[in-house]
């Protein structure tokens, strides 16, 4: 594919998923309108949008087209969001630097932080509910209980548990592979599977290579940005740099050096690529998300 086409496609998603942001937030001027405003200030900070990127990618190569998909990647937008308000509190990763900009509770306070991670997580599950109405009851409850599942005490959330758990101690691979799938992979999984729900052509004997490429994406994902915490600055990574070292944050960096943890994911890039030739038209646009991924410097 050409890099321009896909530059083309990138930008059209992001800016349906920024529109659609904007209107499914509660106006900030309604009361209370600090939380509102802290909400909009949480989602509407300059992120990647990896996740929204995979929700349509994987909708596109069964049929679906990104105005249908992209109540379901505004979904994952505001889940990935609060976990990231919730990620930086003080009581967990306790930073002060998020998407370039003052963490929510630095910017605004630790309590409206807090309400502002638990309100956007309901909002998440009234988007899927309320969607598109050519996407069929059956499907939208499918992708909530994908979603619910994804974000709770066996995915993210678990994720994150451990991750606290284990500070200051050693980590095997195995365990350290286990944390990141749960505490990245899930919502990266449950993107991946979400959109292509919202295809009328997706099959089961598709199922297995969209979840083996999801997963390694997730994975990947989380093993660069564990490389970037210890290789780029806070400048370019619109985050604090060389947290996990100061944490004792067990990565697969502090665990097993930078070179390793490089060849690692190189591994996992390849692996991912298997899975991509697998998918229809060889995975299309997800197969340029995948380089994204793979070659990200923040
Ligand atoms: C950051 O995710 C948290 C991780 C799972 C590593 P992103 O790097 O996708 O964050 P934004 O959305 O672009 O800020
Ligand atoms: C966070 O992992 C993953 C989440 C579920 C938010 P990190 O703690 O490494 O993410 P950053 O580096 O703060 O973005
Ligand atoms: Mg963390
Ligand atoms: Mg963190
Ligand atoms: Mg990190």
């Amino acid at each position: 594919m050409s890099p321009n086409l896909f530059d083309q496609w990138r930008q059209g998603v992001v800016d349906q998923v920024e529109r659609r942001l904007d209107q499914c937030l509660p106006h900030s001027g309604h009361v209370p309108t600090v939380l509102h405003e802290a909400m909009h200030y949480a989602v509407k900070s300059p992120g990647k949008r990896i996740r929204s990127l995979i929700v349509c990618a994987a909708a596109d190569l069964f049929g679906c087209d990104v105005e249908r998909a992209v109540h379901s990647a505004v979904a994952l937008e505001l889940i990935h969001a609060y976990s990231l308000v919730h990620d930086d509190l003080p009581c967990m990763d306790d930073d002060d630097l998020r998407r370039g900009q003052p963490t929510v509770h630095v910017a605004f306070d630790e309590a409206t932080a807090m309400l502002v991670g638990d309100a956007l997580q309901p909002l998440a599950f009234n988007v899927l509910a309320t969607q598109d109405t050519t996407i069929s009851p059956e499907t939208r409850l499918q992708q909530i209980q994908l979603l619910s599942e994804a974000a709770g005490s066996l995915g993210m959330v678990g994720g994150q548990a451990i991750d606290l758990a284990q500070v200051g101690l050693r980590m095997s691979q195995a365990e350290l592979e286990l944390m990141h799938s749960k505490k990245t992979g899930a919502l990266f999984l449950a993107s991946a599977e979400i959109g292509a729900l919202c295809g009328l052509a997706y099959e089961e004997s598709y199922q297995g290579s969209l979840r083996g490429c999801a997963r390694d994406l997730g994975l990947g994902f989380q093993v660069i940005d564990d490389i970037l915490d210890a290789s780029s600055p806070s400048e370019v990574l619109g985050k604090s740099a060389g947290k996990d070292l100061r944490d004792n944050k067990p990565t697969y960096v502090t665990s097993f050096g930078l070179i390793r943890a490089q060849e690692l994911a190189r591994e996992l890039a390849e692996r991912t690529e298997e899975n991509l030739l697998c998918l229809p038209r060889s995975g299309g646009y997800l197969r340029e998300i995948a380089k994204l991924v793979f070659n990200r410097v923040y």
